[in-house]
């Protein structure tokens, strides 16, 4: 099988009926030799040729259960990462576009993370005080950091036991990138506002003086998800206040008051399970990608259960949107073809670093 850069041009003039002919023979010509992994915020003309879906957590899992030769991944770099991680070396990670990345990894990088290593430890020991904790939206060198500093990885659905995990090790925890998901585990697990301050990584000691840093027990990278910080709090009160029995459900990427106001915060995964099980009609206001939401609302229809859109406005993931019918079909052919394009592969150092973490997760999650 040969790895070559092949030109998506031919691709990007075909029209959605030709791509979806094109998808189907070259799936089936590849049979079990691919396998194609699906995050909930893909768009409805990819998501339908999920062979396996599920958030983050559970699509880890999947990768690391696979053994098709081909793991092509509808979601974002981070996701193709950790596939490439987590499959056996005769396996191959495909991103069907490269350019579908994940703004909140990128507020994010290696040489931000070991500057913030070294001023802590100019205040703290931090190798024996601090276990670095990364979500799993990160790129592939902040895990194998987090591997390599005793640390962790965690996303959404297992965050609090990732955290009691980092706490029982040590007694404070630098979590990054997502300081809405970092405040809302350690509020579950008990901590005062003043426990948990931000880390500014452009500014000298994060912009917090000696003192708040040797008093915080969290410190929180200051990044966020673009999509998940339009839901405000003002949006579930004019719900609340015109369907005094609906129900709020958001994604802990939203920020504190949204997850504070809700009646449940979860997973894409638990989102989904949760309306799937809820009674027959009712109704529901769902914080989290539009993909999802309306995929969701659509599938409940029947069950008379109502599902509405948090924001007001139409945000979605436009990065999980770049993976269309076109990039699938350009890469399945392709594929079935011989010829790899868009392989994932993380450098082998990194890599075993990384697994570290993501091992020591899915040990305890
Ligand atoms: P989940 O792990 O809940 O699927 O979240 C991933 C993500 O990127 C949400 O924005
Ligand atoms: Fe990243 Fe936000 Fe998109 Fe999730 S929704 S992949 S956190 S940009």
């Amino acid at each position: 099988m040969q790895t070559a850069t092949i030109s998506f041009d031919p691709f990007n003039s075909l029209s959605d009926k030709d791509c979806h002919e094109r998808i189907r023979a070259a799936r089936a010509k590849l049979g079990k030799k691919a396998v194609i992994l699906c995050h909930h915020y893909q768009r409805a003309d990819v998501y339908q040729y999920a062979d396996l879906t599920g958030d983050s957590l559970k699509l880890s899992r999947l990768a690391s259960q696979t053994d098709s030769e081909f793991v092509v991944f509808c979601g974002v770099h981070f996701m193709a990462e950790v596939a490439d991680i987590m499959t056996a070396p005769n396996q191959t990670a495909i991103l069907p576009d490269l350019a579908a990345g994940c703004s909140m990894a990128d507020m994010a990088n290696l040489a931000k993370v070991e500057r913030c290593w070294r001023e802590l430890n100019e205040i703290l020991n931090a190798d024996q005080e601090v276990t670095p904790v990364t979500y799993i939206n990160s790129a592939a060198d902040l895990k194998a950091f987090c591997g390599e500093h005793g640390g962790i990885v965690c996303t959404s659905s297992n965050a609090g036991t990732i955290a009691k995990w980092a706490f029982e090790r040590r007694p404070k925890v630098l979590f990054f990138p997502d300081q809405h998901l970092g405040r809302w585990t350690g509020h579950n697990l008990g901590f005062a506002m003043d426990e948990m301050v931000v880390w500014d990584p452009d500014l000298e000691l994060g912009g917090l003086t000696p003192e708040q840093i040797k008093k915080a027990r969290i410190l929180l990278w200051k990044g966020h998800c673009s999509v998940h910080q339009m839901f405000q709090k003002s949006h579930i009160d004019a719900f609340r206040a015109k369907h005094p029995e609906g129900k709020v459900i958001a994604h802990p990427e939203c920020n504190f008051e949204v997850c504070a106001a809700a009646d449940y915060v979860g997973s894409t995964e638990y989102i989904v399970k949760t309306i799937k099980e809820a009674p027959e009609g009712t109704r529901w206001l769902v914080g989290t990608e539009l993909n999802l939401v309306d995929r969701l609302a659509e599938e409940v229809k029947p069950q008379n259960k109502i599902v509405q859109f948090m924001a007001t406005t139409i945000c979605m993931c436009s990065t999980m949107q770049r993976i269309d019918p076109q990039h699938l079909a350009w890469t399945l052919e392709n594929l079935a073809e011989g010829k790899v394009v868009n392989p994932i592969r993380v450098p082998e150092h990194e890599a075993k670093l990384a697994k570290l973490a993501l091992d020591r997760m899915l040990a305890i999650s």
